[in-house]
């Protein structure tokens, strides 16, 4: 990491201003990797939220970026962020030691056999919500996901959730990842639900260890509530419900990339024979390969939070203790240093390639278990392998005349109308 005696130090190049917040939001996704490729570097600092940001792009940078050696989570995440999204206390802010003892709870509850039960459970769900969408004229694709996906994870995890609450509990997971930082409504909006969801979550945990209500054996609510941290305390009853959200939001979330996954399957018609040869034939590489594709190609976290651990010197440039820095996931999924046409959507790209650790990136990069990679990326694939089958075999829909562009300055990107469908039949 260090560079010869002697060797001139590189400054870091400027993004120019006083202050790039709102050039940032205007167009999250590709901020960092426009300024890297004007400035010629892996690494940019920019100011913002007034505060000089280290901004990295590229595999090459997101494999440093995961040396914990030399980057920290705690104290990374924007307030904001974790007012809403994250949550106080959880698994995103730790480090060394207590975050793989915390990660460990995570990678349990996400097995893969508790991850068939959740897409059974998704299954059942949409067959039920199908009944439903047949008798609308039309059907906004994004926003009737989310109550199917809130019952069936709120099943799944052991979280009772009678009917009459599925609303107003919906709309507080959705409020929790979409939008959550535009201010200032939706911001707080997001504050308020976060707030509402943990007390209503770190209630019935604290019920359940009162022996009050009784969690199914082996749930992830009931994982949640008898998980002992290094110091060998269950956790308090808040960050409990942390944790549990952590399960509960992001399930909720892949409605992004279902909706994205209806998106590429109705612009890239062509790909409609051999994804659905592939699902009905047993021979799952072309499907797999058509999810890494959506994973790669559609935005939606723009960036992960770190500051450095310690002073340290790469590519000739001097990085000081206690900088934030981000490392750009979409700019990282769209580096020709990776891909060929990083532009093009091309399925086929992933039938003769594995992705490595740190170019597909849209759920961090590095493993599970000892970094901060996503523990969902499972659940995630399952379930839009899952979707896919429905959408192709199991209903039949039209897509009516909209504006199908994503719109890139909303967190996170969607088609500007959330994908309508319409004429909606269930295949007998
Ligand atoms: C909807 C699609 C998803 C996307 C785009 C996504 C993306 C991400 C990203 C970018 C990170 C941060 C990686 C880092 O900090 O280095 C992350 C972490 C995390 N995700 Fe996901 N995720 C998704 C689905 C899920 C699902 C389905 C679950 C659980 C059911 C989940 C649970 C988590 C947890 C607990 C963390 C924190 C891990 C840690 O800090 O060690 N995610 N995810």
């Amino acid at each position: 990491m260090a560079l010869a005696p002697g060797s001139p130090m590189r400054p870091i190049p400027r993004v120019p201003g006083l202050d790039s917040s709102l050039a940032f939001l205007e167009d999250p996704y590709r901020f960092i990797g426009r300024h890297c490729r004007e400035l010629r570097s892996e690494v940019v600092e920019a100011r913002l939220m007034l505060r000089p940001t280290l901004c990295f792009t590229g595999p090459r940078a997101a494999e440093l970026f995961y040396n914990e050696s030399l980057f920290q989570r705690g104290g990374a995440a924007p307030e904001p962020l974790r007012a809403t999204l994250f949550g106080k206390g959880g698994v995103q802010g730790l480090d060394g030691a207590r975050h793989r003892r915390r990660k460990a709870l995570f990678m349990r509850a996400l097995a893969p056999e508790q991850v068939a039960a959740l897409v059974r459970q998704v299954a059942h769900e949409w067959q039920h919500e199908l009944g439903r969408w047949a008798q609308q004229e039309t059907v906004p694709l994004y926003t009737a996901l989310h109550p199917l996906l809130a019952r069936a994870v709120c099943h799944w995890a052991g979280v009772p959730l009678p009917q009459s609450q599925l609303a107003l509990r919906t709309e507080e997971l959705v409020s929790l990842f979409d939008q959550s930082v535009k201010p200032p409504l939706r911001h707080l909006r997001a504050r308020v639900a976060r707030a509402a969801l943990e007390s209503w979550l770190a209630h019935l945990l604290a019920e359940a260890r009162a022996g009050r209500v009784e969690l199914p054996e082996g749930s992830a609510a009931e994982q949640v509530a008898l998980h002992r941290d290094e110091d060998g305390n269950v956790l308090r009853p808040r960050i409990a419900a942390v944790e549990l959200l952590n399960l509960l939001r992001p399930t909720v979330a892949v409605s992004v990339f279902i909706v994205q996954a209806a998106h590429a399957l109705h612009v890239h018609p062509e790909c409609r024979e051999p994804l659905s040869d592939s699902l009905l034939g047993g021979d799952m590489r072309w499907a797999q390969a058509f999810v890494q594709e959506v994973r790669r190609w559609y935005p939606f976290f723009p960036a992960v939070a770190a500051r450095v651990r310690h002073d340290f010197e790469w590519q000739g440039c001097h990085f000081p203790r206690g900088q934030l820095a981000l490392l750009d996931l979409y700019g990282t999924n769209h580096d020709p240093r990776s891909w060929d046409e990083p532009q093009a959507f091309r399925p086929q790209r992933f039938l003769t390639r594995k992705p490595g650790a740190y170019d597909l990136v849209p759920q961090g990069g590095a493993e599970p278990h000892a970094h901060h990679r996503c523990p969902g990326e499972g659940v995630t694939i399952a379930l839009m392998m899952l979707s896919l089958d429905w959408l192709l075999h199991r209903m039949r829909y039209e897509v009516p005349a909209q504006d199908l562009e994503l719109d890139m300055g909303r967190l996170p990107a969607l088609p500007r109308e959330g994908l309508v469908i319409g004429a909606v039949q269930a295949v007998p």
